[in-house]
């Protein structure tokens, strides 16, 4: 068995399934969603950005698939993760936050990896100010769920569940 095991891992290409219905998802949060649970950021909710990750860490492992997490108050880094990332990755969750309604660059790499993509945002963006009702980004994803709460989060992962099958 010791034997076998080093002769596959000595290959130099070789797969690992450990679940083979697993799936790899990122979960990318963009700027001041670190500052989630904060009483002047209660119009989207109580939970901070730990409180978020538990939740989806919960329903990853309930499936046994696996997900990385980013949050980034810099467009550029959001780039960058995605591009160093999507490889690795089935799907991803992402809630671009303010970049959502300005960022022709998340647009366009998103465009540019062919990575099925949900965006998700906490609070309703078409029932809030004007200059939130359109996401540039989200038109990039195959679908946006707004308003939600947390619980968005959970219904794009179910959402990726059925594309991804
Ligand atoms: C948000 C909505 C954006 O308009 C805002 O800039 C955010 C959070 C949301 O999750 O509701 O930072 O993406």
């Amino acid at each position: 068995m010791q034997e076998q095991i080093f002769k596959i891992l000595t290959q130099n290409e070789f797969t690992l399934t450990i679940f083979p219905m697993s799936k790899n998802i990122l979960i990318i949060n963009g700027p001041n969603l670190n500052f989630l649970g904060r009483p002047e950021m209660s119009i989207y909710g109580k939970e901070t950005l730990a409180d978020l990750h538990s939740i989806i860490y919960q329903w990853i492992t309930d499936q046994e698939w696996q997900a990385r997490f980013f949050q980034s108050n810099s467009e550029g880094e959001i780039i960058d993760y995605i591009q160093n990332n999507f490889e690795w990755a089935d799907g991803m969750v992402i809630n671009p936050a303010a970049f959502s309604h300005t960022s022709i660059a998340i647009y366009d790499c998103i465009k540019s990896i062919s990575l099925p993509s949900i965006e998700v945002h906490l609070s309703n963006i078409y029932h809030r100010e004007e200059f939130r009702r359109t996401s540039i980004t989200g038109l990039a994803c195959k679908k946006v769920i707004a308003g939600l709460g947390v619980q968005g989060y959970i219904e794009v992962l179910e959402d990726l569940k059925k594309i991804l099958k």
